[in-house]
């Protein structure tokens, strides 16, 4: 049965004693019932509703009803129960709020339906193809460097024997930092070019021998087209030892090809031109599109132009002026040689996959890129 208010037969402190614990059992009674907000709140109202509440009914029937005598123990009961009534509905607030949105979340959810399956990442192809390139070289005992993505002029050109004004800077399409006019030439800033500043950045830290190959973001004033982007990767290499050679460079890069590209693949070297390396060549991979005939069936073969063979790196041996720049740190170009190397990433991703337009890397196409995953 609901509590309903008394009315009182007397106002002697045994009657009003029993009225208030009858009261506060009540209560106590009431408060463990909602099961929603909707019920929890039809509670409140039925305690504390200023026209009808139980609280109100107390006041009108026990309060104004007392003889004078009897009104200051009375009012001082009142008082307490309303404290108290008052503060057991702060504390229960949060809780009854909880416990219905709970109760209402379970009504929502089927816990026996299978999940909502979110797709994880995949590594994207231009990296992929980053890491397993240098994990050949790592193969080989090479460690990996790194080195800023914003260059000084002095690493990115000068220290790699790119003399100011010199026209060999100028096939590099360099992206410059605003701003930097009034710094020395050596010190103004740039988007690096390419990755071969990180050679002198670690010949800085590292005396010889040495055996690195560094992955990174370059970027050059390319629009963007099939074969272009502003935007690219390369992994770059270096090796100074002892008495290094031109064959070295030759077995360690046809090596290389070989367990990137595949065992019949074959290399061709042929004489080229770089700041940095004397003497500097291009090295040419077999196309394992055709396997080098430069036809595929009926049809001409695109990646290698028809020619059986694709270009795939800059290499060379380390020029004696680049070792002059770090020859305070062991390597006296009297003493030690070296060769170097640096290799377009994204073009080396686009042959492996199989991938005919470069853009396509870079628009964040997820039916496209899920293919590596
Ligand atoms: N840095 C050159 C470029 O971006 C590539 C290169 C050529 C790197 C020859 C080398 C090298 O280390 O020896 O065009």
């Amino acid at each position: 049965m609901a509590y309903t208010v008394p009315k009182l037969k007397d106002f002697s402190t045994s009657t009003l004693t029993m009225a208030f614990v009858d009261l506060k059992s009540a209560f106590q009674t009431e408060t463990a019932l909602p099961n929603s907000e909707a019920e929890w709140k039809q509670f409140r109202d039925r305690w504390l509703a200023r026209k009808n509440g139980i609280l109100t009914q107390i006041n009108g029937l026990w309060l104004k009803a007392a003889p004078k005598e009897a009104k200051s123990e009375v009012g001082k009961l009142v008082n307490d129960v309303k404290r108290f009534v008052e503060q057991e509905f702060a504390k229960d607030r949060d809780w009854a709020i909880a416990a219905s949105s709970l109760a209402q979340t379970f009504q929502r959810i089927d816990i026996s339906l299978p999940g909502i399956c979110r797709p994880i990442g995949a590594e994207h192809p231009v990296l992929r193809a980053s890491r397993e390139m240098c994990a050949v070289f790592q193969r080989m005992g090479y460690s990996i460097a790194e080195g800023p993505v914003v260059e000084t002029d002095y690493y990115n050109f000068e220290a790699l024997n790119f003399p100011p004004n010199h026209p060999a800077r100028d096939t590099q399409d360099t992206l410059f930092i605003a701003g930097q006019q009034s710094k020395p030439q050596r010190e103004r800033l740039l988007l690096r070019t390419h990755t071969s500043p990180v050679q002198i950045r670690t010949m800085e830290k590292l005396p010889p021998p040495i055996r690195i190959v560094i992955p990174g973001v370059v970027h050059r004033n390319d629009p963007p087209d099939a074969s272009h982007s502003p935007m690219f990767h390369q992994i770059e290499g270096l090796a100074v030892d002892t008495n290094i050679t031109f064959g070295d460079l030759k077995g360690t890069l046809d090596h290389a090809m070989k367990e990137f590209f595949g065992s019949s693949v074959k290399t061709s070297f042929r004489p080229s031109f770089f700041p940095f390396t004397e003497p500097s060549a291009e090295l040419y991979i077999s196309c394992f599109i055709c396997g080098g005939s430069g036809r595929r069936g009926s049809d001409p073969c695109r990646p290698c132009k028809q020619t059986g063979w694709i270009e795939a790196l800059g290499c060379g041996m380390v020029d004696p002026n680049v070792f002059e720049f770090v020859k305070d740190n062991g390597y006296d170009p009297k003493k030690v040689s070296g060769f170097a190397f640096g290799m377009g990433v994204d073009r080396v991703a686009l042959l492996k996959y199989g991938v005919d337009d470069l853009q396509l890397f870079f628009q964040g196409d997820v039916r496209f890129l899920q293919q590596w995953a």
